[in-house]
């Protein structure tokens, strides 16, 4: 039997030097380790739908269920899709997540001797998609925690295939302007494929929302990513897609898997693409929840970045006394915990002094802030 190191060793270095992704705590490890009841713990983690999947979408799962002896056909959702964004079915590629088809970029325009730029504090995948296909990582330093597109253009190097751009950003929740992104795309290189990642669209006012799909009739190299995990709430079922040029489409559909997407999130999709009641009660409990976190860390003294997402990133302050200068964002993170109140800590991002907070139910989120107060008095 091969020493299993040796096995190992046999992955290409790129794969073996990856930092795996950290997801938020789940809500049943918690509860396991602390022995409370799992409806007890507050999740502020993952920027989900605090509201969970829509009546219609769970409906449409349920009515599904017999038939889940069958391989998936994305057809009706990719016509349902079309329909709704004004573009053909041809430009439309459906991913397990938009994770999913931020991954098909990266295979299918990343490879040695590349190179893909983003931004730091940029979403988290991005190093994934560019370090799984052994493409090397160009990161320009952030601007207000935001996206320097200044900054991005000039890193652009002539083995530079790919750029990810996050808009919003998660975790910063920083937004770019129409006028900054369609000034970025005018002038950077046309062979180079610019992906315009806005799982948190539909969380922005309308009146900021790009017209990031029109562009892609003046602008081929562009592919906009959109997921259903956010304001759909259909985080669990899996299910995003790109909107780009048919060619480009062609391309990642040659890297995808057949069935990426299961019968669940397929129907389920459809069913949330109109259940306009729940996006707006959604959108609204986004606005008002928002502004009951912000009013409480206004209280207690504690600074934020301006979010235009469902989540909002807060500064600890560092210690003062005996420890003073000390990062203290992760042992709040961990009292929280102890309380039943699932955060998430930045360190991985480069943001060791910063929490994220996932805007949550009211109650939720006053159990956020009573939490939050408590720990910073004892
Ligand atoms: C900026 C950004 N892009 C993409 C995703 C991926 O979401 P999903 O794979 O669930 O569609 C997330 C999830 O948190 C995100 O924050």
């Amino acid at each position: 039997m091969p020493d299993i190191m040796d096995l190992c060793e046999r992955s290409p270095a790129y794969v073996r030097a990856i930092a795996p992704y950290q997801p938020g705590k789940p809500i049943t490890e918690l509860a396991r380790e602390l022995g409370l009841a799992e409806n007890s713990i507050v999740k502020l983690a993952s920027n989900e739908n605090p509201r969970g999947i829509s009546p219609k979408a769970l409906e449409a799962v349920k009515r599904a269920l017999p038939e889940l002896g069958r391989y998936p056909d994305g057809f009706e959702l990719t016509q349902a899709l079309s329909a709704r964004l004004g573009v053909p079915a041809e430009q439309i590629v459906l991913g397990n997540g938009s994770n999913d088809v931020l991954e098909l970029a990266g295979m299918a325009f990343l490879a040695p001797g590349c190179s893909a730029v983003y931004s730091q504090h940029a979403f988290a995948v991005y190093p994934l998609a560019t370090q799984a296909r052994g493409a090397q990582s160009l990161v320009t330093p952030a601007q207000d925690y935001g996206h320097d597109l200044e900054a991005m253009l000039a890193a652009i190097r002539p083995d530079t295939h790919v750029v990810f751009i996050a808009n919003p950003n998660n975790p910063t929740g920083t937004m770019l302007t129409a006028a900054q992104l369609e000034s970025f795309l005018r002038r950077a290189p046309k062979n180079v494929i610019v992906v315009l990642d806005e799982a948190y669209n539909e969380y922005l006012d309308p009146a900021l929302r790009c017209p990031s799909i029109a562009w892609i009739a003046s602008y081929p190299n562009l592919i906009v990513t959109r997921t259903f995990s956010k304001v759909y709430g259909l985080a669990g079922l899996r299910v995003g897609y790109a909107v780009c040029h048919p060619e480009v489409a062609a391309l990642l559909n040659r890297v995808r898997q057949p069935f990426n997407v299961n019968n669940l999130a397929l129907v389920a999709a459809i069913a949330a693409l109109t259940d306009h009641d729940f996006l707006r009660e959604s959108f609204d409990l986004n606005v008002a929840g928002m502004q009951q976190l912000l009013s409480g860390c206004k209280r207690l003294g504690i600074a934020w970045i301006p979010s235009y997402g469902n989540f909002v990133t807060i500064e600890i302050p560092r210690a003062r006394g005996e420890n003073a200068g000390q990062s203290q964002a992760g042992a709040v993170f961990q009292k929280l915990l102890r309380r039943g109140v699932i955060v998430r800590p930045l360190a991985g991002y480069a943001m060791p002094d910063h929490l994220r907070v996932s805007v949550g139910l009211p109650s939720e989120n006053a159990r956020f802030l009573d939490a939050l107060e408590a720990v910073l008095k004892a």
